[in-house]
């Protein structure tokens, strides 16, 4: 059942919040992502994020490839992929911070219906937290909306403290002892995508992640999990798989879930350290959908070091 908080706006000193799920996600205004934001702003921010985890910021255009990349990397260290991400294709944005996460290719078409990289997108349609396949995990990650087709394609979340906290104390039992395997081509594979080759799969090896960890901002335990767990340390494959499914399914009842709407020029930060999302069908053969990602990390990694997701 949705907890019962007030929907109420309210002020800080520099921008407005209203509550979109409460007590989780909120929409800001006040802000303009286009221009540089002050330190107090920033402070701010963070305190609102580090409460509600998922928030969206409006803007009448979308800001610009260089205003995102200068925005986000004001949270924290920003990812810096490597190209190109799937053998034999090209970058249409060729900043190495965003993240393309259109349906279009380098010459600004939709994918052809045999364009390995839509596949490997439609994956996104999974549960999942952005890069819990790395070593140094994602913190916020910021998605602006450039082109947004006319229905479907909203981006739904869970609050994976809340979910925490939902479950049953004999449920939680034993459940801090575990560690996760993340794969990022579990995940791809899952979704339907094809099985990459040695030398795809050599760039991103599996990462171990505890299942439960505190989330820091807010001081509240948080289940950590993604379409990308593919076993449990020192478990066979089925019991964990069983598990791995038990709790997916119970991280994504319905109660937990917020999906945000789209607005041309919005730009959603969340917490991957606390949610989970997914992105929602829409007609990808007949509408772009064109969204931009940067994405923060744990810890700064060495130039070259990583490869984007
Ligand atoms: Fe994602």
């Amino acid at each position: 059942m949705r907890p019962e908080v007030p929907n109420k706006k309210r002020r800080t000193m520099t921008f407005t919040v209203e509550p979109m799920h409460p007590p989780y996600a909120a929409r800001i205004t006040g802000i303009d992502l286009r221009q540089p934001i002050s330190a107090s702003q920033l402070v701010e921010l963070k305190a609102v994020l580090a409460k509600h985890v998922v928030c969206a910021i409006g803007q009448d255009e979308p800001p610009t490839n260089e205003q995102h990349i200068a925005f986000s990397g004001l949270l924290g260290p920003l990812e810096r992929g490597k190209s190109p991400k799937i053998a034999g294709t090209a970058e249409r944005v060729p900043h190495p911070e965003i993240i393309d996460q259109s349906n279009m290719d380098e010459a600004g078409e939709i994918y052809d219906d045999q364009d390995r990289r839509l596949a490997y997108k439609r994956a996104n349609r999974l549960w999942h937290t952005d890069m819990s396949f790395y070593d140094i995990r994602a913190t916020y990650s910021a998605l602006a909306g450039h082109i947004v087709p006319p229905s479907g394609a909203d981006t739904e979340f869970t609050d994976m403290r809340a979910v925490w906290d939902a479950l049953p104390a004999s449920r939680k039992a034993g459940l801090e002892d575990l560690v996760v395997e993340h794969s990022y081509w579990h995940s791809r594979v899952l979704g339907g995508g094809p099985e990459p080759n040695a030398e795809e799969r050599a760039t991103r090896p599996p990462a171990h992640h505890k299942l439960v960890h505190m989330h820091a901002p807010s001081g509240r335990k948080a289940l950590y999990l993604a379409s990308h767990a593919c076993g449990i340390v020192g478990w066979d494959k089925s019991k964990a798989t069983a598990l791995i499914e038990e709790l997916m399914a119970f991280a994504t009842q319905p109660q937990f879930i917020y999906a945000h709407k789209w607005r041309r020029g919005d730009v959603l930060i969340w917490d991957n350290l606390a949610t989970m999302h997914r992105a929602t069908p829409f007609d990808d053969r007949t509408f772009k959908r064109d969204m931009r990602r940067t994405t923060c990390r744990e810890r700064a990694i060495a130039q070259g070091g990583s490869s984007i997701a």
